[in-house]
Order: C-alpha cells, then sequence, then structure tokens
C-alpha cells in the first residue's frame, strides 16, 4: 500500500521535525485554517500503517468535539488515500480506532475532572506516541501525564523517536509561555519547536478561509484566528496584566517577614495548597489533596520558622476547625467586611487615590494584589514545578472585577463563575489574593503611626 502525502510547506517543516532525534514536542498552528487537523490525522494514518501494533493517542479538551472535528477529518483524508475502510475500524464504544495490522488511535477526553486533577486516568496507558488537538482548551497536567506515557509501545523495535505533536490557536496559557513566547524570543527548548501556520499558508484553502475571518464581527477574535495575535488584550474587566504574571517567575521580590497562607481542599476546593513566603516572595508550595490536620500544620510551621500569627488559613472550608482550634493561627474569610483602606486606581490616567468601597474582604485583596502583581512587587522562586506555574497563571488571569459599568462596590468574579469557565477552583491563585491581607493589616497599622 502507497500512502501519497502532499504536504503544504509549513506541514512539511513538521514533518521534518516528526522523524529527528530531538524534537520532542512540536507545536503547530497559531491560527484558523492553518492545516493542523490534516496533518495530524495524516500523521497518525501513516505511522499506524508503517509500524504494526503501534499505539497512539488524540486528544482534546472535549471528546464530543473530537469526533465531530477532526474524526470527520479523519475519515476524510482516509478517502483522500483511497485507504479501504476495511482496514481500519472506529469503535464507538470505547473510543478509538482499530487498524486491522494491529495498530491503534485511542481518542481520549482531556477535560479537567475535579474527581480526577492530576489525570491519573491516563496514568497506566502505554503509548507510542500521539497528538493533542486545540491545546489552549487542555490543562497542563494533561499533557504533562501524557509525556510520561509515550516511547513505550514498540518504540525500541521500530526506532520511533517519541513525539506529541500538538495544534493551537492563540491562547495564553501554558502553549505561550512553553512555546509561543520563548518561540518569539528565540530561546525555545531543543526539544520543543513551534511551527506557525495560518491560513495563508494552507493553499488548499486559503481562500476560502480568507473570506471567511475576513467577515467576522469579532475584532480580537478575528486578530487571533486570522493574524495569529497571541497578545491581544481582549477585556478591560481583568484584574491582572498577563506580561506583570509572568514577571513573578523572574521578580526579586522584597524580602522580610516569612507567613504561610493555607488554602484548605473541601467545599468545592480540589486540594490544600500552602505558600510560604518571605516578605512579599514565595519560595515554596506545597499541594495535599486532602485538608491538612493541625499537627502536619505545625510541623510545617516550626520547620519554617514561621510564628503562628504570621499563618492565616480559610475559613470558608474545612479550615474553620483549624483556626478554631490552633491557638495563635489567623482566619479569612472571602465573605468578610473589607478591611477599610484606600484603593490605587488601576490606570495612572487617575491620578487621585479612590477611596473604593469593597463589596466583600476577598475583593479588597484581589484588587490589592493586582496591584502588587502589576508593579512588579511579588517574586516567586524560579524552580517552582511548572503544574503550579500554570495554576497560578491560568488562576489569576481569569479574576476579574465584575460590576465595572455600575456604580456599585468592587466586586471580583465569584468562584462559581471561575469554576465554569476554567473548571475548577482557584486554590493556587487564592493563597496569592489571601497573602494581601496581612499587606492591608500592615497598612493600617503604619498610618495609625502617623496619626
Ligand atoms: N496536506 C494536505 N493535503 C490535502 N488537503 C489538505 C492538506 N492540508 C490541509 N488540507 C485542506 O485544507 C483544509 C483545512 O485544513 P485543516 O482542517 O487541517 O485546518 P485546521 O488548521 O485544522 O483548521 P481549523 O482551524 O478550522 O481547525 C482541509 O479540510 C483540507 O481540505
Ligand atoms: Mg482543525
Amino acid at each position: 500500500m502507497e500512502i501519497n502525502i502532499k504536504p503544504t510547506y509549513k506541514q512539511y517543516l513538521v514533518w521534518d521535525k516528526l522523524f529527528n532525534d530531538y524534537t520532542k514536542y512540536i507545536m503547530f498552528g497559531g491560527g484558523a485554517g492553518g492545516g493542523k487537523s490534516w496533518l495530524i490525522c495524516d500523521w497518525l494514518i501513516y505511522m499506524c500503517f508503517k509500524y504494526p501494533g503501534t499505539k497512539w493517542f488524540l486528544g482534546r479538551e472535549e471528546l464530543k468535539r473530537l469526533m465531530g472535528s477532526t474524526f470527520i477529518t479523519f475519515c476524510k483524508v482516509m478517502s483522500a488515500h483511497n485507504i479501504s475502510s476495511e482496514l481500519w475500524k472506529l469503535n464507538g464504544q470505547y473510543n478509538y480506532i482499530q487498524f486491522l495490522n494491529g495498530s491503534r488511535i485511542d481518542f481520549l477526553d482531556m477535560k479537567y475532572l475535579p474527581s480526577d486533577p492530576l489525570y491519573e486516568r491516563f496514568g497506566s496507558m502505554e503509548f507510542t506516541g500521539g497528538a493533542l488537538e486545540e491545546v489552549g482548551e487542555i490543562h497542563f497536567t494533561g499533557f504533562d501525564m501524557l509525556k510520561s506515557r509515550i516511547g513505550r509501545t514498540l518504540n525500541l523495535e521500530y526506532n520511533i523517536p517519541s513525539k506529541i505533536l500538538l495544534t493551537c490557536n492563540p491562547k495564553k496559557n501554558w502553549a505561550y509561555f512553553l512555546f509561543y513566547r520563548p518561540w518569539k524570543e528565540k530561546k525555545l527548548d531543543k526539544d520543543k519547536c513551534f511551527i506557525q501556520a495560518l491560513y495563508n499558508d494552507n493553499e488548499y484553502t486559503a481562500k476560502q478561509y480568507r473570506d471567511n475571518l475576513s467577515s467576522m464581527s469579532d475584532k480580537v477574535l478575528k486578530q487571533r484566528l486570522m493574524f495569529g495575535l497571541w497578545e491581544y488584550d481582549d477585556d478591560p474587566s481583568r484584574l491582572f496584566e498577563y506580561d506583570s504574571i509572568i514577571d513573578m517567575f523572574t521578580n526579586e521580590a522584597k524580602r522580610g517577614l516569612k507567613y504561610c497562607i493555607v488554602d484548605q481542599s473541601g467545599r468545592g476546593k480540589d486540594r490544600t495548597v500552602i505558600t510560604l513566603w518571605d516578605g512579599l516572595f514565595i519560595y515554596k508550595i506545597i499541594t495535599m489533596k486532602e485538608g491538612i490536620s493541625m499537627q502536619e500544620l505545625d510541623k510545617i510551621l516550626r520547620q519554617e520558622q514561621i510564628p503562628r500569627s504570621k499563618c492565616l488559613v480559610d475559613e470558608d472550608g474545612v479550615g474553620f476547625g483549624i483556626v478554631k482550634d490552633m491557638t495563635g493561627i489567623k482566619g479569612f474569610v472571602n465573605n468578610a467586611s473589607a478591611i477599610k483602606s484606600t484603593r490605587k486606581p488601576k490606570k495612572e490616567k487617575d491620578q487621585e487615590k479612590i477611596e473604593t468601597n469593597y463589596a466583600n474582604l476577598k475583593s479588597q485583596c484581589w484588587d490589592t494584589l493586582a496591584n502588587y502583581v502589576n508593579s512588579g512587587k511579588i517574586g516567586i522562586y524560579k524552580d517552582i514545578p511548572t503544574e503550579y506555574k500554570e495554576l497560578i497563571i491560568e488562576d489569576l488571569d481569569h479574576i476579574k472585577q465584575t460590576n465595572m459599568d455600575k456604580d456599585q462596590s468592587f466586586r471580583v468574579t465569584t468562584k462559581e463563575d471561575i469554576k465554569e469557565e476554567i473548571g475548577r477552583s482557584t486554590d493556587c491563585g487564592d493563597t496569592l489574593m489571601m497573602r494581601m491581607m496581612f499587606v492591608l493589616k500592615d497598612r493600617i497599622k503604619v498610618s495609625f503611626a502617623f496619626c
């Protein structure tokens, strides 16, 4: 059997990377219609036929959308290559394609499940390699887990280098800071590559896509999908500037007293997150699947030499018990009234400080954190695991002011709205927000001292 592949020039560049010894993760696309899905199908079909018995995955955030889009392309590619439908079969019940020669492609639902935050459902799978569609929608932990599952089926026997092919549209998540930004700055690690392909790089459908994309009325979407623009700023209600969030991981923040901030799991929180601070610098993050016990917290405080008066635990969930039973520990209640203070306006042009009326303590702390982050005052240790880094970036990037146009007290997005958007609670980000309670209390002490 012969498969006659006719790649576009950009697809050809990817094919080159798919067979070298050093590129492990190849990101392709960055706009609509660049030939992303076709390339994935061409590659998987070619590998399945050429290497009998190999095992591949094809994942997307939602399985239903994978079946409704990439699988349709898959069938088109099969017929474009005149491949008989007798040689392969879809198993719709278990979502895989079985080839007559023993090769197989598993369709993976990459959705984040609070009951499986570490994607342990893929933990025992063994693949030769695979592809992920639209990684802007996929959680980093899902990708991270799959990285450890490739190179495990017949790679040695056939000498197949283990690879993951990723496709994307511009989105500021891990795809941006792991691939796009380093690519733009020419600092991409050797094991990764990004090949940009926009609609006009795909001669097969350039005209059709140009007509469709040109007629889009949503300006931001058009910038992203037609021109491949990643650094768009689409939402003025966002509190945090994206670049300032990223800067935290290289900032040298002011050091001082040590603090321990605990966000307990339970009541919709997926895990317990503890951030340890030296002044405004986070030097360690600890996470636990379950809630933290008093003994465990006491041990951390002793080890880190952090006084109890500098330890803050959220009181909304199961943290309530600890705050009540551990003398000296402080409690944080989201809906408590704001601490009386002044808020610096986000835009420099609004010169005077506005006496802001906050809906609650949580909104006040988020706003204070945004001012601190946007002015480069918060730092985070360099070797933070990528999983936590990704969580912090995503958490902060989703915090918005909800009532911008109304003459009401300042309020941020509710927990429920965020959960709806990102499928989980902002546990990591919450500990940064809670740290601001000490900042606000210190501010008040300083203003009393001046009286
Ligand atoms: N190598 C190829 N050989 C033949 N046709 C191709 C090839 N690559 C792309 N095409 C054509 O271009 C069309 C668009 O490609 P594809 O669906 O892969 O783009 P995409 O980047 O996934 O688009 P979208 O952003 O809409 O998901 C395909 O339907 C197919 O007609
Ligand atoms: Mg596609």
